[in-house]
């Protein structure tokens, strides 16, 4: 059995039904918490639920006695744990409840991790790691790296605690650096999909630095691949591992934003601001270098393809 946490969540649900799609067992535990519209959560976990494989458990997993009760006596091969508290600017507004979530969920299930003698854990860091790193593309092997959001400081803490743990414990442990995730039912606080929700109701978007922003978008589909080539990865013996997960081409915004009035068939309202908000950065840029060899992964999935695909799914839910 496979333990993903944040199964409810946009990378956890895609990641639960693609591997429920192939039989594998799973059990997933969410907090179902109203950080976006929880209808989406409970649909997503609807999808889920069909299939006799899942498993679900409402737990919080900054609750250590309860989360350890509900575990302890199950068998796991893999943990995921892809529970947070995601978003640089909420980190911005909120940064204890940022680092309250994310330091001990983390800490929590990399101990339960330790004590069940876990093969794998695979959990979830982020692009925010880079903050303002001069070398463009962003490498995994790059030290200098110094996160300037409270969110990226939590996942930077995270990615310590792991090395630490793999040192001392020998507990396998492989960070994942997302970039950008996208797709249906993707997460409503993020660019894209806000931007289509203002879209569908005529109302002004916001494009920070003029608009000469850019991200690495990346496809939840190539995601969740790349997420399943690290579960099947044999002879990872004392392994502490850093992967970055981006497309490894990054996006114009302005790009996005055609290609969403394109699917959208409706003009954007833009309002060009000069500044950055804080914590943002201007360029997302991943070097995909080591994924490609060693899991012999590649994204398969072009931008305005991505978009084509959830505006697919954007306009039969709005
Ligand atoms: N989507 C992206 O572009 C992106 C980029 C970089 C990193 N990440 C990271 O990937 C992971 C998944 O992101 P996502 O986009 O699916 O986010 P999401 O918010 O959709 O999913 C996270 C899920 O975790 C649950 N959760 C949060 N705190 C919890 C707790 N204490 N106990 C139990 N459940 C809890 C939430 O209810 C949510 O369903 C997160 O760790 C996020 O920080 C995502």
């Amino acid at each position: 059995m496979i333990l993903i946490t944040g199964c409810a969540g946009f990378i956890g649900y895609h990641l639960s039904l693609r591997l429920l799609k192939i039989n594998k067992k799973i059990l997933g535990i969410d907090n179902l918490n109203s950080y976006y519209d929880k209808t989406l959560k409970i649909d997503r976990l609807k999808q889920l639920k069909k299939f006799k494989n899942f498993k679900f458990f409402n737990l919080d997993l900054t609750d250590y006695k309860k989360t350890y009760k509900n575990v302890k006596n199950k068998f796991f091969s893999t943990i995921i744990h892809l529970a947070a508290q995601p978003g640089v600017r909420y980190s911005f507004l909120n940064p204890s409840l940022t680092l309250y979530n994310n330091l001990n969920s983390f800490n929590n299930i990399i101990e339960i991790s330790r004590l069940k003698n876990i093969k794998k854990f695979i959990y979830a860091s982020s692009s925010s790691v880079y903050g303002e790193v001069k070398k463009i593309p962003f490498s995994e092997n790059d030290i200098s790296i110094k996160p300037i959001s409270i969110y990226g400081a939590s996942k930077l803490s995270n990615e310590i605690i792991a090395s630490a743990y793999s040192k001392n414990y020998k507990l396998n442990c492989f960070g994942l650096r997302f970039f950008t995730v996208y797709g249906p039912y993707g997460r409503p606080d993020m660019a894209y999909y806000s931007f289509a929700l203002k879209n569908l109701r005529n109302q002004k978007i916001e494009l920070y630095n003029n608009a000469n922003m850019f991200r690495d978008f990346t496809y939840i589909d190539d995601v969740v691949s790349a997420i399943i080539k690290i579960i099947n990865l044999k002879n990872t013996s004392n392994s502490n591992q850093i992967f970055n997960i981006g497309k490894g081409k990054p996006d114009k915004l302005k790009d996005l934003v055609y290609s969403l009035e394109k699917r959208l068939g409706n003009k954007f309202n833009i309002y060009y601001k000069k500044f950055i908000p804080k914590g943002d950065i201007k360029k997302t840029y991943s070097n995909n270098k080591k994924i490609r060899q060693i899991l012999k992964w590649s994204p398969k999935v072009s931008l305005d393809k991505g978009i084509e695909k959830f505006v697919y799914w954007f306009k039969k839910r709005h």
